[in-house]
């Protein structure tokens, strides 16, 4: 089995990238990851990614004098490993317009709420704050404006009236752990395709049944 190689750029914890990475375990998981790069030197996912025996890059935004001169040097260092689609996970840096449209369709995010409601960072405590009945995770291709793009999957859990910003996003974390792999494995299937921005999945069913919170007595 032919398997699609990604790359994997993290900023910290890296439990996206652990899920990735235990997904990959699977030998019959149609990805491999084929490098991960960190921003920051240090992050707790590199540690995961060396325990798992895979090729790590440090590449520190403030060594190079530019976005696009930092941006320029992940480009080469994921071509060079050969890889067809890279995965953010938890990467906490702007991409150059240039980047972005470099990897266009071959780059995927991974961000805590229902796209496209809570863009940008605390997005669990402003879901919490508008006062919404769920909130969620969503995977999709990433554009240039920030946390747009086609969606591929999300997962949708429900706010309770005690919840914290930390309760909330330990609830959705536990479902990106189950929807980031999936996307990957989606992709890798060629069973995704975009249309206008609108993202297809041959064979894909959607639930039959309405989430609703509070639950109808
Ligand atoms: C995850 O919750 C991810 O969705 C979020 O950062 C966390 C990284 O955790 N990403 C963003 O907010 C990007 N806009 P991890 O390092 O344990 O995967």
């Amino acid at each position: 089995m032919e398997r699609l190689k990604i790359a994997v750029q993290i900023s910290g914890r890296g439990s996206n990238l652990q899920a990735l990475i235990d997904a990959c375990a699977e030998p019959r998981y149609p990805a491999e990851i084929a490098l991960v790069i960190s921003n920051i030197a240090g992050a707790q996912g590199l540690e995961r990614a060396t325990k798992a025996s895979i090729q790590t890059r440090v590449i520190e935004h403030r060594d190079y004098y530019s976005r696009r001169a930092f941006d320029s040097e992940m480009t080469r260092e994921i071509t060079a490993a050969g890889a067809e689609l890279i995965c953010l996970a938890g990467f906490m840096r702007m991409l150059s317009d240039e980047f972005v449209d470099h990897w266009r369709d071959r780059l995927i995010n991974i961000h805590p709420s229902l796209l496209p409601a809570f863009k940008g960072l605390d997005v669990q405590a402003a879901a919490i704050e508008a006062g919404v009945r769920f909130s969620g995770c969503t995977v999709h291709f990433v554009r240039r404006e920030m946390d747009t793009g086609p969606i591929i999957n999300q997962s949708a859990v429900p706010i309770h009236d005690d919840d914290t910003a930390d309760t909330l996003a330990a609830r959705i974390l536990v479902q990106e752990h189950r929807i980031y792999p999936h996307a990957v494995r989606l992709i890798a299937e060629g069973r995704v395709t975009i249309e206008g921005e609108r993202v297809m999945i041959d064979g894909a069913e959607a639930p039959a049944e309405a989430l609703i919170n509070p639950t109808p007595v």
